[in-house]
């Protein structure tokens, strides 16, 4: 049996696997896999945790990966419609509105930080990097973020950017633009790659993401690995199955599966070789989050002869990469609006855009005149956004997801309908429905229990 296929024949496609992959994987790399990935990495035993971060990858973010895609096709809908489609009268239905609440909330959240990177990008691009020393950039990123209206300005720069790509919709908007800047991104990542590598002293930072140091790992590492597989993979939001209801039946997405992961870990790996033998060559300390991108790497530019272009180009990438995750958070609720609720592109876009940006002055603001608000006891705005957003709800609803899959919807019919067109199975079929019922949901709950005590 093949399960019905939806009424709304204009409902878009992408034009082939290619499109597909490539906004999948624009969606998984971004700030997360840029920026923390490497540092933890290094930080947890270097080579050792890429080799833990690809069982997590193989046992956790994998099949979440694969059963949202195989939802989205089987009911051509965004994540609530699809839940109401194949659970009808249920409230599995909420899983897809716990989904969309993250997106919401981490765009609101990734929008301030989109807007650092596109003001950057500027700087680098007017030369202000050139000489600087560590305390001068650290003073720098303090007046940027530290000025209340600044970086409001760069944030709806860079939430209009995003809205104006997914204004076009699915082929003109979303697939043309990822076709076009995966590559750049990968191109740029290149350069990159071989500048810092070939440094003097390069093998340090070498070292410190490849080598491994079996010392370092501890149990910490493994749930680190754990939630990182989730976050990077962009699992759990419902993004992903709102991709996959875009996607033909004639593609298999266990293989397609298999490029999305293989790519965005390598793309992981590429932003640590291009970042810490550089750091490490010009005798910086490593470090993690926005001091690692906004304070230690321009300093390190400055260093560099015609770190100039290198700031750029580096800049550049990391607007990219995040631009490309935006772009897959805001298709969630636009998606949603459409198929539920007739709503026209633009009307939603305009809308959902609006109350994303209002919602995201908060967080900004959270570094200056809200700098004493904490929603959560302890943590400003943005913390609070990015704590609730990334370990509660996406948690949740991947857990919800998973469950399903495996369990209420069932593991022959997801495996089945993964094959698409193809009448042939894919190999160890019967280990990945062991993995989809039983380790993946135990996993999940493992880091759920984790956060929540460690925090
Ligand atoms: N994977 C993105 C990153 O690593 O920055 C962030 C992200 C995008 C998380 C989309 C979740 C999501 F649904």
């Amino acid at each position: 049996m093949r399960l019905a296929h939806s009424s709304k024949s204009s409902r878009e496609q992408w034009s082939g696997k290619l499109g597909f992959i490539l906004a999948s994987i624009g969606s998984a790399v971004g700030l997360g896999s840029i920026w923390r990935f490497p540092f933890i990495a290094g930080e947890n035993g270097g080579g050792a945790f890429v080799l833990i971060y690809l069982v997590c990858i193989l046992l956790l973010g994998l099949p979440v990966l694969l059963s949202e895609i195989v939802l989205g096709r089987t009911a051509l809908r965004n994540p609530v419609g699809t839940y109401r489609k194949l659970a009808p009268g249920t409230p599995w239905f909420l899983t897809g509105f716990i989904g969309m609440a993250a997106t919401i909330l981490i765009l609101s959240f990734y929008s301030t930080v989109g807007g650092w990177t596109l003001a950057y990008a500027q700087k680098a691009l007017t030369g202000s990097f050139s000489q600087i020393g560590i305390n001068q950039a650290e003073a720098g990123f303090g007046s940027l973020i530290g000025s209340p209206l600044q970086p409001i300005l760069w944030q709806a720069a860079f939430l209009i950017l995003t809205a104006g790509i997914c204004i076009f919709g699915l082929q003109k908007g979303i697939e043309r633009t990822t076709k076009f800047l995966m590559p750049l991104l990968g191109v740029l990542l290149i350069i990159l790659v071989v500048r810092s590598v070939t440094l003097p002293g390069a093998m340090e930072g070498i070292k410190f993401i490849l080598y491994p140091d079996w010392s370092h790992v501890t149990l910490t590492t493994f749930f680190e690995a754990l939630g990182m597989a989730f976050f990077s993979l962009s699992v759990g939001a419902g993004v992903m199955l709102t991709y996959g209801s875009y996607l033909s039946r004639k593609e298999s997405i266990p293989s397609a599966t298999g490029n999305i992961v293989v790519f965005s870990t390598l793309v992981s790996l590429a932003a640590g070789l291009a970042i810490f033998p550089a750091v490490f060559s010009l005798g910086y300390e490593p470090n993690t989050g926005p001091p690692l991108v906004f304070i230690t790497l321009p300093a390190v530019f400055a260093q560099l002869p015609m770190g100039g272009v290198f700031a750029i180009l580096f800049f550049l990438l990391l607007a990219v990469a995040a631009l490309t995750s935006a772009i897959s958070l805001l298709e969630v609720p636009l998606r949603y609006l459409e198929d539920e609720h007739s709503w026209s592109r633009k009307k939603s876009t305009f809308i959902v855009g609006g109350i994303i940006f209002f919602l995201g002055i908060f967080s900004t603001l959270s570094f200056n005149t809200l700098s004493g608000v904490q929603l959560i006891p302890g943590l400003p705005v943005f913390d609070s956004m990015d704590f609730i957003a990334s370990n509660v709800l996406l948690p949740t609803s991947g857990l919800l997801t998973i469950l399903f899959a495996g369990w209420k919807w069932g593991v022959a019919k997801l495996l089945r309908e993964s094959r698409g067109d193809h009448e042939a199975g894919f190999p160890l079929e019967t280990a990945w429905g062991f993995i989809i019922r039983w380790i993946a949901p135990v996993l999940i709950l493992a880091v759920f229990a984790f956060q929540v005590i460690s925090s």
